[in-house]
């Protein structure tokens, strides 16, 4: 049964809501398909399940196996966005857009008439730009994100799984051509294996539902670590990360995600899915299996039963 909410209330029983969430997927867990295009990635478990849900005030509910790392894969590329955009502010946005691309995450076609300026930071190509930068900008630039995050979760022991990593190089070729691409109209700076090597290590990244819902609680709160005086953003730059999670953020399945969950979320092909409602909390649903664009199946409903039934009244 769908809980019904008919009172507008501020606080909301988290740990009812996520149980009642967790009955809800039960019967769809494992429909999708496990992505396989990373060799590595295809020896999960597609039965699992987990979700979290950590509030400003510091309060972290979770179900299911929230505590298990997973491939952060594309969740990495929100990360690495934010790091970029405090080292390079408004000059990102001449390299890289910020539409939606209406193209599959690995496209190639888009950039040719484009002229090596991907759509957005968030599909690979664009992804490779901010990675790019980041090579600039730090000596082991994957290290660097991995440092970032574990400020972000509170999780000092977090970093890159090389099994993963190795496994994405050794079949690269898409990511590399994209690379080269645009590279070849001067929108790469440096030399195409040094930014292949540290993305897929960025990618390769493993965190928990618990950590990520946790490292998500800065965009909820506009671009300040809660309960610290840290700000690790302006106020308008993480206005405007959110927006292009709204946009963006769930690839050529943008426009119907932002419909069914309405928040500012992004997805990876490892099944997580961090999203966030602003001035209220930080949230991460995985399961691995995928719907066609990318997305995972389980954890798009899991948000959608959150934000269209459970959570209507604080909307
Ligand atoms: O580059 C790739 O294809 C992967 N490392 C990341 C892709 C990804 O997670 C897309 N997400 N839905």
């Amino acid at each position: 049964m769908l809980p019904t909410a008919t009172h507008p209330s501020p606080s909301v029983d988290y740990a009812a809501v996520l149980a009642q969430i967790h009955e809800q997927v039960a019967h769809a867990l494992g429909r999708g398909r496990v992505a396989d295009y990373i060799p590595e990635l295809a020896r999960v478990d597609a039965q699992q399940f987990g979700m979290a849900v950590v509030r400003l005030d510091g309060s972290v509910f979770e179900v299911g196996q929230a505590r298990t790392p997973f491939s952060i894969q594309s969740i990495s590329k929100l990360f690495a966005l934010i790091m970029a955009l405090k080292s390079d502010g408004e000059r990102l946005w001449a390299r890289v857009g910020r539409e939606p691309s209406g193209n599959a995450f690995n496209s190639l076609v888009q950039l040719e008439y484009e002229r090596g300026r991907p759509r957005n930071p968030f599909i690979n190509a664009g992804a490779l730009v901010i990675t790019d930068v980041l090579c600039q900008h730090f000596v082991v630039p994957e290290m660097a994100v991995v440092e970032f995050l574990r400020k972000l979760s509170g999780n000092a022991s977090l970093s890159y799984d090389s099994s993963m990593a190795a496994s994405e190089q050794g079949c690269s070729d898409r990511n590399a051509a994209m690379a080269h691409f645009m590279r070849s109209f001067g929108n790469l700076r440096n030399t195409v294996p040094e930014v292949i090597e540290a993305y897929c290590r960025q990618c390769a990244i493993e965190m928990s539902c618990v950590d990520l819902a946790r490292a998500m609680t800065v965009l909820a709160n506009h671009g300040a670590i809660p309960g610290s005086n840290k700000r690790v953003l302006d106020v308008s730059s993480a206005k405007r990360v959110n927006a292009l999670m709204l946009t963006c953020g769930a690839y050529d399945a943008s426009g119907d995600f932002a419909f069914r969950v309405g928040l500012p979320a992004k997805s990876g092909v490892g099944g997580g899915i961090v999203a966030l409602i602003p001035g209220e909390c930080g949230i991460c649903v995985w399961s691995p299996p995928l719907e066609e664009s990318g997305n995972s199946l389980v954890g798009s409903l899991a948000l959608e039963l959150l934000t269209t039934w459970s959570l209507n009244s604080i909307f």
